[in-house]
């Protein structure tokens, strides 16, 4: 293949490993490198350590194509016998500190490791979500260990692929952003990126890290508007889903990112609008906005909570039914999941909580404030007993419950659909109190 590069990717996450795999699947030849040992060892064995769909066959695909591989330390991913890095990707995590602010620490280390290996000239890309100016930051310490000053560039290239479509969304994605500071660097990200369909914005670096920063904020914003609007529509009695419809298709607006819910959650929104707020800050701008969108957001997340305390008096002692986990469907990330704070809140009134998840339960398992939860099957044993079911994330399988079957594992026929994912009339058709957000209840 023509314009074939030898690509070292630090960081074997959902980021990462998606990355090394897709880049993998375009040709190129990947090392994924992580500092996880389990993480690591389960590569090696050729096992995908996340549920991602489409990732394990490509995964599989290509390290039996000999294009892509695993390594423990960065000087091992980057001096491969032959294989050179010329690329190297920094894919590790961007952690929220307690004031909100981006811990960038793993970033910098890995800066450090790779300025120490370089031994031609190299593009080093950061791919993590990243505060404006971190680029600087990085070339400042790359240039700091770089003792022999091998030539290099830093680049941005933020990455904008969802969860549970990541493959999907890396090989035709929306767009290919690349914050560049030379022509060199240009010409090698787009040859990286040759084989993918999508419009390419090459910027400079600041505005690169801007762009990813911003569009997360405006996503998050446009969430919480919703959500916003669906708590007015509880108050007077409107169907917040005939508003959302009506405000979508104005083509200004747009139908997407209008659906109200429990509040956002996972990895990237909630530390991405804090890191975004804070950068703003220090910068001298007070983004204020940003402030309200994350309190609308905290007061939804009470939602579940504030319905249930309306429909069941006395809640010690009672039985909540979780359906779904996960943050969102088709991934077991549990990072800043809603449920974790729904269960939280329950286990606090002295709620019995059971709960069943597709793919995320033995993620839940690990974390403390499930330390109390029943773990069930499938949704039809989650339900028994139940004082109520809440349906938490919107998995495909339980768009499609069978409610005269769950009638009767119940002991108080009461649905509280978190996701607005069921028909009202004909959940209560079959026999439910139906409770949504943002709909009138019957
Ligand atoms: N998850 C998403 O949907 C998503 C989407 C777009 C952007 N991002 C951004 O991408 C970045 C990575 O996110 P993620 O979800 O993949 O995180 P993750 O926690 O799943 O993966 C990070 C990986 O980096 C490894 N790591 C940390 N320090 C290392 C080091 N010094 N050397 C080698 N490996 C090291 C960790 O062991 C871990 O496996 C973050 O900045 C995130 O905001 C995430």
């Amino acid at each position: 293949m023509k314009n074939r590069h030898n690509v070292c990717v630090v960081g074997s996450g959902y980021v990462g490993l998606v990355t090394g795999t897709c880049l993998a699947e375009l040709g190129h030849s990947v090392v994924c490198v992580d500092s996880d040992r389990k993480k690591l060892a389960a590569l090696k064995s050729g096992r995908v350590p996340i549920y991602e769909p489409g990732l394990e066959e490509l995964f599989k695909k290509n390290i039996k194509a000999k294009r892509l591989s695993f390594a423990g330390s960065i000087k091992e991913g980057m001096n491969r016998p032959g294989r050179r890095a010329e690329v190297v990707f920094i894919a590790v995590g961007t952690p929220p500190r307690d004031d909100g602010s981006a811990d960038l620490s793993a970033v910098e280390a890995v800066a450090e490791d790779v300025a120490r290996n370089l031994s031609g000239y190299t593009v080093i890309v950061d791919k993590s979500t990243v505060p404006v100016e971190t680029g600087d930051w990085v070339s400042k310490t790359v240039a700091r260990f770089n003792k022999r000053a091998v030539p290099y560039d830093v680049v941005s290239n933020p990455e904008f692929l969802s969860e549970g479509s990541a493959v999907e969304d890396f090989l035709h994605p929306d767009r290919v952003v690349l914050g560049v500071t030379s022509k060199r660097a240009e010409t090698l990200m787009r040859e990286l990126y040759a084989g993918v369909d999508a419009p390419v914005l090459v910027t400079d670096v600041k505005s690169a890290e801007l762009i990813k920063h911003a569009s997360n904020s405006f996503l998050a914003t446009k969430i919480s508007y919703i959500n916003a609007v669906s708590a007015l529509c509880e108050k007077v009695g409107a169907d917040v889903s005939l508003v959302a419809q009506g405000m979508g298709l104005d083509k200004r607006i747009g139908p997407l990112f209008l659906r109200p819910g429990i509040g956002f959650g996972g990895f990237c929104f909630p530390k991405d609008l804090e890191a975004f707020y804070w950068i703003a800050k220090k910068k001298g701008y007070d983004f204020s906005l940003l402030k309200a969108v994350k309190d609308i957001n905290e007061h939804q997340k009470t939602w579940v909570m504030r319905r249930i305390e309306q429909q069941l008096w006395n809640l010690e002692g009672k039985t909540i039914a979780l359906l779904g986990l996960a943050f969102k469907p088709d991934t077991d990330d549990m990072r800043f999941a809603p449920s974790v704070d729904i269960v939280r809140m329950l286990s606090e009134r002295k709620v019995k909580v059971r709960v069943t998840d597709p793919v995320a339960m033995e993620r839940a398992r690990a974390l403390p404030e499930f330390s109390k939860a029943v773990f069930c099957k499938d949704a039809y044993d989650c339900v028994k007993g139940a004082d109520g079911l809440a349906l938490v994330t919107e998995w495909p399988q339980y768009r499609k419950l069978d409610f005269k079957r769950v009638l009767k594992l119940v002991r108080n026929p009461i649905v509280f659909d978190g996701r607005n994912l069921y028909d009202p009339e004909a959940v209560r058709a079959a026999g439910f109190t139906y409770c949504s957000v943002g709909r009138p209840d019957r």
